[in-house]
Parts: C-alpha cells; sequence; structure tokens
C-alpha cells in the first residue's frame, strides 16, 4: 500500500488545498493531511479547530486521514508509513523555499521522496494568509473555501468584532 502525506498549517484549509488534496488520494492508496504546528507562526485557528475543519469536509473519502504532530515532518512520514510528501506549487515564488525544504528533507531521510502538485489555475492566487485577511476586513470568502471554513471564519471575526467592542465600552 503506498501512503503519502501532504503536510501543512491549514490555517484554515482553502478550496486550493483541496485541489491538491484530492488530485493526490487520486494517485495514492492512503493520503494523510498533517496538520503541522509550526512555532515561527501564531495561528488564527487553534490546532483542534484546523484538524475538526479538515475531517469535517474530507469525511466521504475513504483514504484519506486527518492528523497532526509536532516535530520533523520526516520523523512524522516514518512513523505512518509514508514513502512520499506531496506539496503544492502555486507560483515560480513558492518554489525557492520549497526546493529548499524538500532536498534538507532528502537529506535527514534519503528514501522519503517529495512530489509537486501544480495548483488549478483557479486557485494560483489563493493562501490561506490572504483568506484570513479578507475575512478579518469583512470581505466574502465564497468560492475560496469550504462552507464549514467560512461560518468558522465568519464566527471568529463576528466575535472578535463582539470582543473589540465590548474593550471600547469598557474604556468609555
Ligand atoms: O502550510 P505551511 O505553513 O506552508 O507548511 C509548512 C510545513 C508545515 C510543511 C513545514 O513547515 C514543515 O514541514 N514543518 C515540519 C517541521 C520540519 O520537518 N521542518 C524541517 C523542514 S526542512
Amino acid at each position: 500500500m503506498k501512503t503519502a502525506v501532504y503536510p501543512g498549517s491549514f490555517d484554515p484549509v482553502t478550496n486550493g488545498h483541496l485541489d491538491i488534496i484530492n488530485r493526490a488520494a487520486f494517485l495514492f492508496d492512503r493520503l494523510i493531511v498533517a496538520v503541522v504546528r509550526n512555532p515561527g507562526k501564531a495561528p488564527l485557528f487553534p490546532m483542534e479547530e484546523r484538524v475538526a475543519l479538515l475531517q469535517e469536509v474530507l469525511a466521504a473519502h475513504r483514504n484519506i486521514e486527518v492528523q497532526s504532530f509536532n516535530g520533523l515532518l520526516v520523523d512524522f512520514a516514518e512513523k505512518t508509513g509514508s514513502s512520499v510528501i506531496v506539496k503544492g506549487l502555486r507560483a515560480l515564488s513558492d518554489f525557492d523555499f520549497e526546493y529548499q525544504m524538500a532536498l534538507m528533507n532528502k537529506k535527514l531521510k534519503p528514501s522519503l521522496e517529495t512530489i509537486f502538485l501544480m495548483t488549478s489555475e483557479n486557485f494560483a492566487f489563493l493562501s490561506s494568509s490572504s483568506v484570513r485577511e479578507i475575512a478579518s476586513l469583512g470581505g466574502r470568502v465564497k468560492g475560496l473555501v469550504p462552507s464549514n471554513v467560512e461560518k468558522a471564519l465568519a464566527s471568529k471575526f463576528r466575535n472578535r468584532k463582539g470582543m473589540a467592542r465590548g474593550q471600547d465600552v469598557a474604556k468609555d
């Protein structure tokens, strides 16, 4: 059985990620979507919520699992029996960083291959960070993210506005 791992922060998952996930799941017997705690980034959604949103969207796919991990990706791949890392590439600007990571992971575990899937052109402009920014400024994210993420973003920023209003009131 050929297992692959698709790692990322997924803060939150976008339709661009789902495009890569669906195509990778077609290529492998088992695909593990691995939600990573990235110490360099303060996430909008806590790890548990990122996992839950992905699990909800991917519930119907029998060969896809959602897991989370801390630590090195190569160690997680070994533990889960994954022989391939799947990454999505949007533009040339992604390439430098992804190339470095692929070479470093190869150095750490030579038997582990990284493969890149080109993002479908509809999603070439899409990133979790732009989705977070649009939602935080009250813009529409319909069509950019699955509907459960759309709701979660609306609720997150509604609550934040409520809290900010509450703080203003308290200050007055
Ligand atoms: O969605 P992101 O934040 O661009 O994903 C980056 C990620 C999580 C894939 C990368 O940071 C990663 O693999 N982290 C795990 C820690 C690790 O193995 N670091 C060494 C990479 S060379």
